[in-house]
């Protein structure tokens, strides 16, 4: 049965799309059939799977969304890029505009679940990168999925923006999608420091009890964000030994995902 993720936290920065592109990545390497789909206007996840224009595409999220709200039956499969064995669909500035007619759209949060349906017959890991924000397109990706993993850069700003995700996920659960579940809390750009080892601590005592907290941490290294600039995974960029640790971290995370769903 496919299992589809909403990879969210509406702090910037939190290595959501880093741990989208690396947990597809790892999970094809483990022999899973998985689609990425870009839900932020930004297309970070689209440039860092190789597609160096986002904004030159013209077949996106964003059009699979308006044909569904046009009940036009939409190009499912003509949408699809393929970055080796991981499938993604792409996302460009036009989901920006996108956003902002769903306000006057009829069951405005529902729209990518629609989308997915299709989807969900065709791959075992459905992985949605969402941008930024609580705005209506994270409110459709968590309308939409199984499960969210909220990725948590390890500084301690990011405590006021995880209460909020948590609120909006419980309003979720209590009016959209009942059967929504939290995977997990996954510390990212871990970097050793005192700080990032009270960050752990304080994540682990305010929120250990109810959320299960990943046991991989993915280690700091820039190494990540020269692959992503060059549109690669880090496991296709091992340049080195710092690196190989965030490869194997994000190896085990496949493993750890595996196991829960
Ligand atoms: N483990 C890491 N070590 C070092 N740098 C990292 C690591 N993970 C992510 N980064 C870098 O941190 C920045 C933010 O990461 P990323 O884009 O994955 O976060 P995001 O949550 O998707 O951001 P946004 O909220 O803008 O969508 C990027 O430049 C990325 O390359
Ligand atoms: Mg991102």
């Amino acid at each position: 049965m496919c299992k589809v993720i909403a990879i969210s936290n509406q702090k910037g920065g939190a290595g959501k799309t880093t741990t989208a592109i690396n947990l597809a990545a790892a999970l094809v390497k483990r022999g899973k059939k998985v689609l990425c789909m870009d839900i932020d206007p930004q297309g970070n996840l689209s440039i860092g799977l190789g597609t160096d224009y986002p904004d030159g595409l013209d077949y996106t999220v964003a059009e699979l969304m308006q044909d569904v709200i046009n009940e036009q039956e939409p190009g499912y499969i003509k949408c699809i890029l393929h970055h080796g064995a991981i499938d993604y669909i792409p996302s460009n500035i036009g989901l920006e505009e996108l956003e902002l007619k769903l306000v006057t759209t009829m069951a405005r949060e529902n729209v990518l679940k629609n989308v997915i349906k299709k989807y969900r017959e065709m791959y075992e890991y459905i992985l949605l990168d969402c941008r930024p924000s609580l705005g209506m397109l994270t409110m459709n990706a968590l309308a939409a999925c199984d499960y969210v993993l909220i990725p948590y850069a390890a500084d301690i700003y990011g405590a006021k923006g995880m209460e909020q995700l948590l609120t909006n996920v419980f309003k979720v659960k209590r009016y959209l999608n009942p059967d929504i579940k939290i995977m997990g809390i996954l510390l990212t750009i871990c970097d050793g420091t005192v700080l990032t080892g009270d960050v752990q601590r304080m994540i682990k005592e305010a929120y250990g009890d109810s959320i299960h907290i990943f046991d991989v941490r993915i280690p700091k290294t820039v190494r990540i964000k020269e692959a992503a600039a060059n549109g690669k995974t880090i496991f296709e960029y091992r340049q080195s030994k710092v690196l190989g640790e965030a490869v194997e971290a994000y190896m085990q995370l496949g493993e750890e995902v595996e196991a829960y769903a």
